[in-house]
């Protein structure tokens, strides 16, 4: 089978006209800036609708979607039970001056379903719980400092950007510790120099970073992390804004066998309807009750009948076994592929999330080259960041990708005759 390569004309036309009224254009990881898209005009820069696992762009084109909207498509676009549940509730009412009483279902229902929840401090994107939470870690010990795992990213908020990021002072990084991952002696020498000093450590469930390959820790090392936190009065922040309910639908640090202190999500927790949530123990409830910090749509309620409706059905799907299965059935199948015409290609991280990378040259332009030849025939990859599996994704889809891929390598092996 052949598959033709997209025409994108429209995109690049209505690009244009976005960059003169919008910084860049598309701003962040939606566009194209920040070197996902390489070459750009092999992507498409918007959406005319999505369902299920594909969205359309406005040229008319299908893409089986591996972004998932970088993470909120969780069980499909336009999730049939999902949308009647919040089109149920906004006709009821959404952002009302008391709040509906669904949010303490939605929060109910976390607290059930979330191993080290307590309680649900509901916001709308991941960074105002990273925020929150390591706001809290400050003011339950009243200490300024905050461990890091180098390769991280938990929002866009001052406190937790780079020191030569624009806009970034030295001292709304001045409290940050960073240590590499897996490094139990780094960390403990970290500890030791700012003894009694440390407020939280802040990580992701594993380093599922951008631009590297991704690495699982063990559980070994997640033990040793949690005891040090203990043995120093350190809050252990975890932040499953990303990797949250596709793992483990009781948290990331369930599936790696610990307890976290707090807990941050957002991605996959109303399957696309705005919201995030900070989960905790109960012994930091009443700090977090204490913090100034709220928004003025953090409680409205369509988000929350979402929620209910998504967290169920993930239940119900039982999600991360399916995840899993999809994950592991496409990496291998492109990996297979890759092998069959030369390329060394590595899938790492968790099959529900995939990161991919072709190791046959350093410069990363083998890879970027192969993954825009598959988007530009309908399989909508990124360069240099994590993947994520939905639901609704069939092995039609799967099997499919694989084509695609598969025709993608011999382009990239015919346009690369010095390496083949
Ligand atoms: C691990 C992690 N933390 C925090 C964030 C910030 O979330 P948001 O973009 O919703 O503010 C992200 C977003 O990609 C993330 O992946």
């Amino acid at each position: 089978m052949s598959f033709p390569t997209y025409n994108t004309d429209k995109s690049t036309e209505l690009f244009a006209r976005a960059t003169k009224v919008i910084p860049s254009g598309v701003y962040g990881h939606l566009g194209p800036a920040e070197g996902q898209f390489i070459p750009v005009n092999k992507w498409p820069r918007f959406s005319e609708k999505a369902e299920g696992s594909y969205f359309w762009d406005v040229d008319g084109n299908k893409y089986i979607d591996y972004m998932c909207a970088y993470g909120p498509n969780v069980l499909g676009y336009c999730d049939p039970d999902v949308d009647a549940a919040a089109i149920a509730q906004i006709k009821l009412g959404n952002c009302t001056t008391s709040p509906s009483k669904i949010m303490i279902d939605c929060a109910e229902l976390l607290v059930d379903t979330v191993n080290c929840a307590d309680w649900a401090f509901f916001a709308k994107n991941g960074n105002d719980v990273t925020q929150a939470a390591i706001m809290t870690a400050r003011a339950h010990t009243h200490r300024k400092k905050i461990i890091f795992f180098n390769g991280f990213y938990h929002g866009v908020s001052p406190m937790v950007q780079k020191i030569d990021y624009p806009g970034v002072l030295p001292e709304d990084v001045a409290n940050a510790i960073y240590v590499n991952w897996d490094d139990i002696d780094g960390l403990k020498q970290a500890i030791e120099e700012n003894k009694g000093e440390i407020a939280g450590l802040i990580a992701q469930p594993y380093n599922h970073g951008n631009f590297n390959d991704n690495s699982i820790s063990s559980k070994e090392f997640w033990q040793q992390v949690r005891k040090l936190c203990d043995d120093n009065g350190i809050i252990l922040i975890i932040d499953d804004v990303r990797a949250g309910f596709r793992l483990d639908l009781a948290g990331s640090d369930h599936y790696f066998g610990f307890k976290a202190d707090l807990i941050c999500f957002c991605k996959a927790l109303a399957n696309g309807y705005n919201m995030s949530a900070l989960c905790g123990q109960e012994f930091l409830k009443s700090t977090v009750s204490g913090l100034s910090y709220t928004g003025s749509y953090w409680m409205s309620a369509v988000p929350f009948a979402a929620c209910i409706a998504t967290i169920n059905k993930l239940k119900a799907l039982d999600a991360p076994k399916l995840f899993l299965e999809k994950g592991t059935a496409l990496t291998q199948g492109l990996v297979k592929a890759g092998k069959e015409h030369g390329f060394d290609l590595i899938a790492s991280g968790a099959p529900a999330l995939f990161y991919l990378r072709i190791a046959n040259d350093n410069s990363l332009l083998l890879h970027q080259d192969w993954v825009a030849e598959c988007v530009n025939r309908g399989v909508f990859f990124t360069s240099h960041h994590n993947h994520f599996i939905n639901a609704s994704l069939s092995d039609e889809d799967i099997n499919r990708t694989i084509e695609i891929a598969e025709e993608a390598f011999k382009v990239v092996a015919k346009n690369h005759p010095e390496i083949f």
